[in-house]
């Protein structure tokens, strides 16, 4: 099915399960151990052996020699599998640096042997008696100095835009600001590491991992593997958190595979803490430059976001300026993103890659912009509103209401009580509060499924979908009940599995609207064939309570598939509403911190996101995306900062000690509102993505906060006490 004109009325408006909050429908295994994870496939008759990696020392240059002879005689070793072993080998598709193979080291910790053993304890020891021999390279490990050697990469990336005439509209507008920002390298740090399981059979393999993204997955690893990717079997039912850095193909299953290869045993690697932090991607760090012109009375009539970013040669650029191109009216404008070669870890997609750190920054410089001008922060936002993609004024957002968001989240947080910077003290705590803008753009990716309807009523849903803790479970399965008219119990989901047909996956926030279409598109063909087997016209047949009806002829559906069943499978393709419309996700988030007056301590009291972003299919499920979001961006608001060795080379905090993340704990109260709202240019479910939106502006959110309580402005993230304190008022 081909979506190429706005939704108009369909069964899934009818809400009677979608759009319901219902609990998770794998709640259950997940809470009692049964949902097994990539390394949990235990399975007592198959004789595992265990792969521990093996990492580069140094972050660039070539390996002379390895000497693996200590460690094939160390108890326990099946085999060693080293990178020169195996040889150069062609890289997948989304990579910029490679997994493994050949005598090259891009980064520090990259892959370079695996060693197999009966057991962990076994080849973890055996890995430490690997010797490698390096020939050591001079590398760039700093985005400050690498800055200035930046280049424009290739017009791929989408590195400038610009309309009307920045300069001279800035230069003589009535207020400005010019204002540098940085964020800095930060770490997906899941709950599940990166693990994989591989088993031979002949020429086929076996991968049991985690994996946002089946079908990617599978082609990348076919082309390293060099072999048909019709030979692997790849399964990710369950997944213990991904943010991106489970987008794409990963050193633990070319590991397994190969391991288990030359063991001749099905393997398991699971990448240790302290190995993923340099072994995986990051975040990349950014330095962004602001300039915005407004006249009095606060329309912005200039607006210019520059921003630089690192990465590995050939690499990509952080699109931290994204979100300046679409979010605030002006009519001279521009955007420049450079892109520094740092031979550091691969930098790539991390919830929200481009609005996430681009928001750090603007939302800041709105914040400042709106007190130059003597404005309410929220009252300049609503000024510099815009229904258009402001550098393409004939292309209309497809629906927009960030205006509803900031005037219902100001009415419901209290915003009115917040007072002047650094006015309001209860003891040793500043108390501030903040807003800023959330905003990240809706997007579609093809998705396929199959839907077999059984002669019990059982609907089974069979799609490569992936659920990364995110509910794909539970849509999925609404939307096949919604679209049959079965209870949720009379619906089967199986996710995660090549053998399915190939889904979106879970990335950039379109794993939601996009996989549940896909769904749709199957249930339809479904519909159609049953229709088609009771002889009914198929335009006005109505399935509900387990029945199928036309005019007055109803028959239960267990007698209308038959004993055979029924199946339907389609995919859902993507017309050109994205261009004609821009598609976006719209949010506000209110915070409130205290800031100790003597230890410059910044504490989060309570936190209110109202996010527009169409149809909510599942408030319980979104919920939770936008909860988790905020927690992620406190963490990246007052901790998260991966410390970069810029002698040697790698990230010096890696690990879950060092890189602080933000916790439940650390947040008392947090609340979240859904507009009421649908977006029929979206999909047929008129629904958006929630996931990385509740990240977007948080952090700026936090920023504004303490600003507002301290009267101290951080530009440069983390916000960390160190930066608040020689600058706060006398405790006393
Ligand atoms: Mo997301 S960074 O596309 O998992």
């Amino acid at each position: 099915m081909k979506f190429d004109t706005p939704a108009t009325t369909n069964p899934i408006d009818q809400m009677k399960v979608v759009g319901k909050p219902i609990p998770r429908i794998d709640g259950d295994l997940k809470v009692t151990g049964r949902a097994k994870y990539a390394y949990e496939w235990h399975d007592a008759s198959t004789p595992y052996a265990y792969g521990y990696p093996v990492g580069a020392s140094i972050a660039r240059g070539r390996i002379r020699s390895m000497d693996i002879a200590a460690a094939e005689k160390a108890p326990g070793v099946l085999a060693v599998v080293t990178t020169l072993a195996v040889g150069e080998r062609k890289k997948g598709k989304f990579n910029t640096a490679k997994l493994f193979g050949g005598d090259e080291v891009q980064h520090y910790h990259q892959a370079i042997a695996v060693v197999v053993a009966e057991n962990f304890e076994q080849a973890r020891a055996a890995a430490a008696l690997v010797k490698v021999d390096y020939a050591e390279e001079k590398g760039a490990f700093d985005l400050k100095e690498a800055m200035k050697t930046a280049e424009k990469p290739a017009d791929s990336q989408q590195p400038d835009t610009s309309v009307g005439d920045f300069d001279a509209t800035f230069g003589s507008a009535a207020i400005t600001l010019d204002e540098a920002y940085s964020t800095p390298d930060q770490s997906h740090a899941m709950m599940e590491p990166n693990a994989s399981i591989a088993a031979w059979d002949g020429d086929n393999v076996t991968v049991w991992t985690s994996s946002q993204m089946i079908d990617w997955w599978r082609a990348d690893l076919a082309t390293t593997l060099d072999i048909d990717k019709e030979k692997i079997h790849l399964m990710s039912p369950f997944i213990g958190g991904g943010f991106g850095g489970k987008l794409f193909l990963r050193s633990d299953a070319v590991l397994a595979v190969l391991g288990a290869q030359a063991a001749k045993r099905p393997v398991k690697v699971a990448l240790p803490r302290p190995f993923m932090i340099n072994n995986t991607t990051h975040r990349p760090a950014t330095i962004q430059r602001i300039r915005i012109g407004a006249e009095r009375d606060g329309k912005i009539t200039a607006i210019a976001h520059e921003s630089w970013s690192g990465d590995q040669p050939g690499g990509q650029l952080e699109a931290a300026v994204a979100q300046t191109r679409l979010l605030y009216a002006g009519a001279n404008r521009m955007t420049a993103m450079r892109l520094a070669t740092l031979n550091l870890p691969e930098g790539n997609a991390m919830r929200a890659p481009g609005e996430a750190p681009g928001l750090m920054a603007l939302e800041i410089a709105m914040d400042e912009m709106a007190e130059k001008l003597g404005l309410d922060p929220i009252e300049f936002r609503i000024l510099n509103d815009t229904q258009v993609d402001p550098e393409k004024p004939e292309r209309p957002f497809s629906h927009r209401n960030l205006i509803g968001c900031l005037k219902l989240g100001a009415e419901t947080f209290g915003w009115s009580s917040r007072g002047k910077p650094g006015a309001r003290r209860e003891g040793n705590w500043l108390i501030g509060q903040g807003v800023a803008v959330a905003f990240r753009n809706n997007m579609m990716l093809p998705s396929g499924a199959r839907v077999r309807l059984d002669r019990q009523g059982i609907a089974t849903v069979e799609t490569d979908m992936t659920d990364i803790g995110t509910g794909s479970y539970t849509i999925i399965a609404q939307t096949a009940a919604e679209m049959l008219g079965l209870p949720m119990d009379r619906v089967a989901v199986q996710l995660g599995d090549s053998r399915f047909p190939v889904s979106a996956g879970s990335g950039g926030q379109f794993g939601a609207n996009s996989s549940t279409s896909g769904v749709y598109a199957a249930c339809v063909k479904l519909r159609e064939a049953v229709a088609a087997k009771l002889g009914f016209n198929s335009d006005d047949v109505v399935f509900e309570n387990g029945e199928v009806r036309s005019g007055n002829r109803s028959v239960p559906l267990t007698e209308a598939v038959g004993d055979e069943g029924l199946v339907g499978e389609d995919t859902m393709t993507w017309g050109d509403l994205t261009q004609t419309h821009q598609q976006s996700t719209f949010g506000a988030h209110f915070v409130e911190v205290g800031v100790d007056v003597a230890t410059g301590e910044s504490r989060v009291r309570r936190m209110l996101a109202v996010c527009a972003a169409g149809r909510i299919l599942n408030p319980i499920t979104a919920r939770s995306q936008v909860i988790g979001a905020m927690t992620m961006g406190v963490g990246g608001a007052l901790s998260e900062e991966l410390a970069v060795d810029t002698r040697r080379g790698f990230f010096v905090n890696h690990d879950l000690a060092g890189y602080e993340v933000a916790v439940h704990a650390d947040i008392p109260h947090q609340d979240v509102i859904f507009m009421d709202e649908t977006d029929p240019m979206s999909s047929p479910m008129k629904a958006k993505g929630v996931g990385e939106l509740g990240l977007c502006g948080v952090s700026a959110a936090i920023a504004n906060a303490i600003y507002n309580a301290s009267g101290v402005r951080v530009r440069h993230y983390p916000l960390t006490l160190d930066k608040l304190i020689g600058n706060l008022p006398d405790v006393a």
